[in-house]
């Protein structure tokens, strides 16, 4: 007798999208469990295109690329997640999301040390003058040592550095901050614990206070409508013009014109951006200054920071396929309702 199944068992593998390129070992990972239609050749979506492909999963891994609003779920009758490759999470209108039924997650923590790392290191090549000097050297404008004619820069040890943003990334500047002897302030949204104040070495001031007394000024707030140019002329006003500008947060946050006519006319010593407003596109202006740092979006690009937001991303797809809380869960009202 034929003892071998005549049916074969029913596999039903959920369809998930990917909808940017990811590490290839990632993708064959989820390709054991789910349908995947991945975009490996990682050109972004239009919206249309991102509606249609959300219109046929019951999850989605997205980035900062994608904006998850009413108009992309209009269509997506069976996605229960959209999970973010990436800490910020502007590009997802999260009561619209919630409203469909959907849940969404973020990336916390697996690049907090990172990230921070990075806002250092545009810090100090910024205050010192570092690419500019590097452009001066490659031109062949180096002709010899000079006390004055070199690049002077500005010193971080023992100066002030202003933090606006104090969540995890403004906290992993402050104690990075406190190796150089820096004093800290910050300024956000709520005064932290005094535990995490003390751990920081950080004292809360207001807004003005802190663009009148820093040295430095590092932003790392989240992007809201609320936070949208939150540093424009009137505040770049209130700046010394020896201060630097430092922004790792999200375009938006700094209105590049305002900050390119500060440069260009020595209202302020210089700014290092890692992020800018309609990115990847750079304003023209500030293509023109030498006073500034330019950086494509990279705070959290190590290799192994972006295998950790991509593993995290999908931890929180699997257990939201497989009906658990997902370890980021943004919208937490819409589990189990
Ligand atoms: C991401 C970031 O690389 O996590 C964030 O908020 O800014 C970056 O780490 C980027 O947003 C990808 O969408």
């Amino acid at each position: 007798m034929n003892t071998q199944a005549i049916t074969p068992a029913f596999t039903h593998k959920p369809k998930i999208l990917v909808a940017r390129a990811i590490f290839p070992e990632a993708l064959a990972k989820l390709e054991k469990s789910y349908e995947v239609r991945s975009n490996q050749s990682d050109r972004i979506f239009t919206p249309e295109e991102l509606q249609n492909a959300l219109s046929e999963v019951e999850g989605a891994l997205v980035a900062g690329s994608e904006r998850i609003d009413a108009s992309a779920l209009s269509r997506a009758k069976n996605l229960k997640i959209v999970a973010n490759i990436s800490v910020g999470y502007n590009n997802f209108d999260v009561p619209a999301i919630t409203a469909a039924g959907v849940m969404a997650s973020n990336t916390p923590d697996v690049l907090t040390d990172t990230t921070a790392d990075f806002g250092f290191a545009l810090l100090m090549a910024t205050a010192r003058r570092i690419t500019e000097s590097e452009h001066w050297v490659r031109n062949g404008k180096w002709d010899q040592w000079s006390i004055v004619n070199n690049p002077l820069g500005m010193d971080l040890h023992h100066s002030t550095v202003g933090i606006i943003g104090m969540g995890r990334i403004g906290q992993g500047i402050a104690k990075r901050a406190l190796g150089f002897g820096m004093k800290v302030i910050y300024h956000n949204r709520s005064h932290l614990s005094v535990e995490d104040e003390k751990s920081c070495g950080a004292t809360y001031v207001s807004k003005e206070e802190l663009l009148r007394t820093a040295d430095h000024v590092v932003l790392v707030l989240p992007y809201t409508a609320q936070n949208h140019h939150t540093i424009g002329a009137a505040e770049i006003a209130m700046m010394k013009p020896t201060a630097t500008l430092i922004n790792i947060a999200r375009g938006g946050i700094v209105d590049d014109v305002a900050l390119a006519q500060a440069l260009q006319s020595g209202k302020i010593f210089a700014a290092g951006l890692d992020v800018f407003e309609g990115e990847p596109k750079v304003h023209p202006e500030l293509l023109k200054c030498s006073n500034i740092v330019l950086a494509p979006h990279i705070a959290s690009a190590t290799e192994k920071t972006r295998r950790a937001m991509v593993d995290l991303a999908i931890e929180n797809l699997d257990a939201a396929l497989a009906g658990r809380k997902p370890p980021s869960l943004i919208n937490a009202e819409v589990f189990g309702a």
